[in-house]
Formats: C-alpha cells, structure tokens, sequence
C-alpha cells in the first residue's frame, strides 16, 4: 500500500467502502454549506438505506431531515427503526414542497432516477444519486448541464476511485511501473437480487446494476473509453422476487463488455446475475481478485471487490 497510508486509516477506509462512500465526497462538501450541517433528504426506504442511513448517521455534519418512498410504510419503518426526527412523504412532489433540505440522496429502482434526480436539481438540490444516476446518455448529460447551470452538485455512485486501493494502483499506472498497458479485466456477478422486481424489467439489468463498478475503475485506472462493444443475454427467464412473486426477465441478466482506451489498451467486463459465489452478495471473506491489468513490465490484481476492495497484488 501506499507509505504515506498508516494501516490504521487505511482499514477505516476499507470498512466503510461498502455501498455508501458518500460520506468523504460529501463532508468536504458539507463544510461549505451553510447551515452548518448538510440537510440530507434520502428518496427509496428499500435494502441499501440500510447501508445509507446508519453511515450518513456517523457524520456530525450531516442531518437527515427528509424521507421519501411509494411504499410510504418503509418511510414509516426507517424513521423508526433509525430513530430519526426526519419529516416522511409518499412521493417526491410532496418531499420538494416539505421541509427544506440541501441534498437528495436517490436510492430508489434504477429506473426512477433520472426523473426524481431531475425534478430534485430543478428545485434547488444537490444531488447524489445510486447508478444509474440516469437511464441514457441523453439523460444523464441533460442532468449534467441542468445542475451546472444552476451552480448545483451532482453525484453519481459508485464511488470505487475514493479507495486507497484505487489511489495506489492508479499511481502505480502514471509511474509506468506496469510499461505499456495492454489489457485489462473486470469481473462482478452473484445469483442476482431476489427483493425486488425492477432488476429484472425493462431499464434493469445486471449491467447498470454490477457490471457499472468495474466500468468505473476501469475508465479511472485506463481513461475514457474511445469506443464501445457489448454482447449480453437472458439466462434465466423467469425469477421469482419479494416483491412481485414470479416475474418475466426482461433485462439482460449477463453481459459481456469491450472498451477501448488510449494508446491501444484494450478492457473486457463480465458481469451477471447467474454468477454462483461462496462468498455471497456481500463478498465477505474474498480472497481472489476482481480487477486485473496487464503491461509488459509487470501486472496488477485488486483482490476483492472493487467497492470494497481488501488489497493490491503487484508483479513487476
Ligand atoms: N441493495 C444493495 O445492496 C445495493 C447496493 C448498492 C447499490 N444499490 C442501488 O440502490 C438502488 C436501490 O436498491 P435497493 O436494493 O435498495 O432496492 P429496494 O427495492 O430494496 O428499494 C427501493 C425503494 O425505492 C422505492 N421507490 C421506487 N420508486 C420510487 C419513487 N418514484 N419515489 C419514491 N420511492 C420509490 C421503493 O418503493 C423501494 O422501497 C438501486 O439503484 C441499486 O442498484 C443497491
């Protein structure tokens, strides 16, 4: 790891590395804001608040004032079971026009999220947004200029360049401690989410949901990708969610990606929901790597997951 990273800073940086580094982004953030503290209203009371709101909750510099979701009764549940004084609402039109606050945090399905990101920035918000923070490109580049023309801040998860990890592997690359790159891998899959339903329907899929992480580092390690080609499928027909019972899938629930960068480097993602792992969902206890990168002086593996990343093995 990096000689300037005591191994202490280091292992809190790992432990918070899940679904939720927001925070680094938005303490900075917050700090800059007035009030003093970030007033943070969080949109989607489903799997990942949990991860969410207990980490917003460590931060002395943010409060959650705001909760929003279609299935009010989750808003309900989380304002209880995290005993916050927060206002709750059943839908963003009723959140935007309630208590005031600075930043929506969007974790609702993916399919939703350019329109509620949208109608949050049109409204004054700061934004940050699980992926996708929009469901085209069209979107999410009118998401961009809306928020830059109205001096607002908008975020996009995940947030896999904040690791060490990532720091160490990047300045590892700029020292050409690897020669010339020639290729790279990304891989992310597990049996798929069984709680809910848009996973699966049309704007779903195991690439905007997984393969995006590995897409993140990728692009940070090797730079924009000049072009593009994908190859992806529906393995399994049918699953059966929480939410609805057994549903038709109609995203993609496999998907094989290229992506050229410069100077000829060449990347290649895998990702599913038909992906058995011992290690589960939650990746606990991974030992081998995720993200691999090759150059004619040596080679780099990240072991473990990218968002939450447990090491670096350098070979050069
Ligand atoms: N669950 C995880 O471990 C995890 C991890 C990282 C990222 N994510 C991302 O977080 C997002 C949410 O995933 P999840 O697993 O929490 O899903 P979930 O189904 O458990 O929760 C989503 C919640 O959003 C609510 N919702 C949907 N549309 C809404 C709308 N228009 N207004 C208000 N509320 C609305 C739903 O009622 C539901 O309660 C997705 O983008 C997912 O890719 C999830």
């Amino acid at each position: 790891m990096q000689e300037d990273l005591s191994r202490k800073k280091f292992l809190q940086y790992t432990a918070i590395a899940g679904a939720a580094t927001l925070l680094g982004s938005l303490e900075s953030f917050a700090s800059t804001v007035s009030p003093a503290k970030l007033r943070v209203g969080i949109i989607g009371c489903g799997s990942v608040s949990n991860r969410y709101i207990p980490h917003l909750q460590t931060s002395s510099l943010v409060e959650i004032v705001s909760l929003c979701d279609i299935k009010y009764d989750r808003a309900l549940a989380q304002k209880k079971q995290y005993n916050l004084t927060a206002a709750t609402y059943p839908d963003i039109d009723a959140m935007l026009q309630g208590v005031p606050f600075d930043l929506l945090v969007t974790i609702t399905d993916m399919q939703a999220h350019g329109m509620l990101n949208k109608k949050a920035l049109q409204a004054g918000k700061h934004v940050w947004s699980e992926k996708p923070m929009a469901n085209s490109y069209a979107e999410g580049k009118a998401l961009l200029d809306l928020a830059s023309s109205k001096k607002l801040r908008l975020w996009g998860a995940p947030a896999v360049v904040n690791s060490p990890q990532f720091a160490f592997m990047s300045k590892t690359l700029q020292a050409g401690k690897l020669g010339r790159v020639a290729s790279a891998h990304g891989q992310y899959g597990h049996t798929g989410p069984t709680w809910s339903a848009f996973f699966y329907e049309k704007g779903g899929g195991s690439m905007p949901d997984l393969g995006v992480y590995n897409i993140a580092t990728l692009t940070g390690l090797l730079g924009p990708a000049k072009s593009v080609m994908a190859m992806t499928s529906i393995v399994n027909p049918e699953r059966t969610v929480d939410d609805k019972g057994k549903v038709k899938v109609e995203a993609e629930d496999n998907a094989h990606i290229l992506l050229e960068h410069e100077k000829g480097a060449i990347s290649h993602i895998m990702c599913g929901f038909n992906y058995f792992d011992p290690h589960g969902h939650e990746a606990k206890g991974q030992t081998l790597h995720s993200i691999q990168i090759f150059g004619d002086y040596g080679n780099m593996r990240l072991i473990g997951y990218d968002w939450e990343p447990l090491g670096v093995y350098l070979d050069n």
